[in-house]
């Protein structure tokens, strides 16, 4: 598949931070604002990942697949809490390496796999899955749709899919718009809405929920983290990452505190 420079660079740079949120510092401070620690690179909090499992209603026997699972989170945490089976796939394999690791240290009571695949084209037997999930996943990819409908044609009948987007607020300014963009994932932008986008690739939407209050605190709580331990992190992540690192987080924090961006949560199952 030919993929864009942006697309290229977005996903070298989700490479470097899987290796790197493997340092003691960064999964402290991935503990202090969402509480979980498998080097997660989205905004699901422990809390909000507990709810997915909810609604997933994952259990031992169940076969979950999460897309974009980098090293893990909130897949593998899902499986070790439920029992399930876990597929986990994304495009770098530092993280996969990194979240295969993680499962035979937990040794989980099911079966996981983790597989190099694009979510636009994923690898498996028409009806596999009785769950899918994925955190922030969309908002950092162009081929939304593909990515639905290959959900849609992975998931079992009676299934469900739940996952959460950062999006561009509706109705706003061209001013705005822009100044949300540059707060947003690379990918934030959308040609239309995920409603949609849903309803096109063959899924129904069964729960809907704004995250956006919980982002705001955790865009906050994440900034003051990393602007108190920026020395630190400059180690880790070398001076000129650390400070791109920062003045993404400070336009992201300005468009959430503006209005201009959000996070949802959707939970879909398909169509007949
Ligand atoms: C915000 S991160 C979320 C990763 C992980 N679930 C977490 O919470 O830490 C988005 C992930 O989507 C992955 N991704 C981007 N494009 C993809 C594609 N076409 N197929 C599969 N994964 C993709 C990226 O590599 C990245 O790991």
């Amino acid at each position: 598949m030919v993929r864009e420079p942006d697309e290229q660079a977005l996903l070298a740079r989700f490479s470097r931070r899987y290796q790197s949120a493997t340092s003691g510092l960064m999964r402290k401070i991935e503990r202090r604002v969402r509480g979980s620690d498998y080097g997660g690179t989205s905004w699901t909090t422990r809390r909000e990942a507990d709810g997915m499992g909810e609604m997933l209603k994952l259990a031992p026997g169940t076969r979950l697949l999460e897309v974009g699972a980098g090293s893990g989170w909130p897949g593998l945490y899902l499986a070790k809490v439920s029992g399930c089976d876990v597929a986990l796939i994304d495009l770098p394999l530092q993280g996969l390496r990194i979240a295969k690791a993680r499962a035979a240290r937990d040794q989980l009571a099911g079966a996981c796999g983790a597989a190099v695949a694009d979510g636009s084209a994923l690898p498996f037997p028409s009806g596999w899955f009785h769950a899918v999930v994925h955190s922030d996943v969309l908002c950092c990819l162009p081929r939304k749709l593909a990515v639905l409908a290959s959900c849609r044609d992975v998931i079992c009948a009676d299934g469900s899919m739940v996952f959460s987007v950062i999006l561009v607020t509706p109705g706003l300014s061209a001013g705005d718009y822009r100044q949300a963009l540059a707060g947003g994932p690379a990918f934030i932008a959308a040609d239309t809405t995920y409603p949609h986008m849903l309803q096109r690739t063959g899924w129904e939407i069964t729960d809907h929920a704004d995250l956006t209050a919980q982002f705001l605190t955790s865009v906050r709580a994440q900034l003051d983290e990393e602007e108190a331990h920026a020395e630190q992190l400059a180690k880790i992540l070398g001076a000129e990452e650390t400070s791109e690192l920062l003045k993404s987080r400070r336009s992201r924090l300005a468009a959430l505190e503006g209005g201009l961006i959000r996070r949802e949560l959707f939970q879909a199952v398909p169509v007949a």
